[in-house]
């Protein structure tokens, strides 16, 4: 009898532990004599065949990388009402059981319309947004907010040297994870996040206010996505910045949060994630999204995935606000 095959894709940005996720899907699946199948580029090589078979030495090695070895792709093709069938006609071509997708929120709609057309798949989510509903935590997360930590305790160093205030913007498209999380492990005066409406005379109120109690410095951590991102909350400084008194810089970190290599959090969330979705396949438990909730392994229903949407924690946005001046 021929094995059951198993694919496996990476979509969307890229997050640090997929790689990890990629490992532990491959091997789990030989060890349990199936045989898995690399879907390269994500939705757009799905749909154009970019699919082969792996091997166990094919996957060594690369636990930690950061990026994704299968490659990524926003494929906007794959939003086309066709492009599910299509999808499955390819799959079918290859005999693939059940597949596996990595990603975040707009991947997760695309293994959503996947499921919806009658294919069997799982969802890994993948992405430093942290926006997915149904996991506590989304890979890549952790050593995203470790890269933005790290560059906020050095900017510390040198805004002391001079009395200056940065003000340091994350990623996190519309949701303010990344900074909330930053800010408050970093220690910054005033966080920014596009949850929450910040007035910026407030913002100057707090610069102000810690120039005034002494600080050598002060960072702001904004998101991305926030109303006053880096560039509007720089230009209404500009305009005010007698009372900032602080000398002001901006540093974007950008996909620099992207690129880190795993920390374990990540190689051991992605080797948790990989493993339970081939479990999940085999069982024929499909049509979920995987994740962490209260620290055990969970399953939420792709359906709900996407139609909930993932809260700020609001105890740690009071946090923010207290520690921060
Ligand atoms: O979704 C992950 C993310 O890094 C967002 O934080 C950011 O807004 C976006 O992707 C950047 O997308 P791209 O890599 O396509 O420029």
């Amino acid at each position: 009898m021929s094995k059951k095959r198993i694919g496996v894709l990476t979509s969307g940005g890229d997050a640090a532990g997929m790689n990890a996720a990629i490992r532990a899907v491959v091997r789990t699946a030989l060890a349990n004599g199936w045989q898995p199948y690399a879907i390269r580029s994500g939705f757009s090589g799905l749909l154009t065949g970019e699919i082969s078979s792996l091997e166990w030495r094919d996957v060594s090695g690369i636990i930690q990388l950061g990026g994704t070895v299968l490659r990524s792709a926003r494929s906007q093709q794959f939003m086309l009402p066709s492009a599910p069938k299509m999808a499955i006609a390819v799959l079918e071509h290859y005999e693939i059981d059940g597949l596996v997708v990595i990603g975040g929120e707009g991947s997760q709609r695309g293994a959503h319309a996947l499921s919806t057309a009658g294919f069997r798949v799982v969802g890994i989510p993948a992405t430093i947004d942290n926006d997915l509903f149904g996991t506590d935590v989304a890979l890549g997360v952790d050593s995203a907010v470790n890269v933005a930590l790290e560059a906020i305790d050095r900017l510390k160093i040198t805004a002391a040297s001079h009395s200056r205030a940065f003000i340091v913007e994350v990623m996190g498209r519309r949701c303010g994870y990344l900074a909330l999380v930053a800010g408050v492990a970093g220690g910054a005066e005033v966080v920014v996040v596009p949850e929450i409406d910040s007035q910026p005379a407030a913002i100057v109120g707090d610069l102000h206010c810690a120039y005034e109690r002494g600080h050598l410095h002060a960072i702001a951590v904004v998101a991305e996505g926030a109303h006053y991102n880096a560039d509007a909350l720089l230009e209404y400084f500009k305009a005010h910045a007698a009372e900032v008194k602080f000398d002001l810089r901006v540093t974007k970190l950008g996909h620099v949060q992207r690129g880190g290599a795993p920390g374990a959090f990540d190689r051991l969330l992605g080797t948790q994630f990989g493993a339970a979705a081939f479990d999940h396949i085999s069982r024929g438990q499909h049509g979920v999204l995987l994740g962490m909730l209260g620290g055990k392994l969970a399953s939420t229903p792709l359906q709900t995935v996407i139609a909930e949407k993932k809260l700020l924690d609001s105890e740690l946005t009071r946090l923010a606000r207290i520690l921060g001046i």
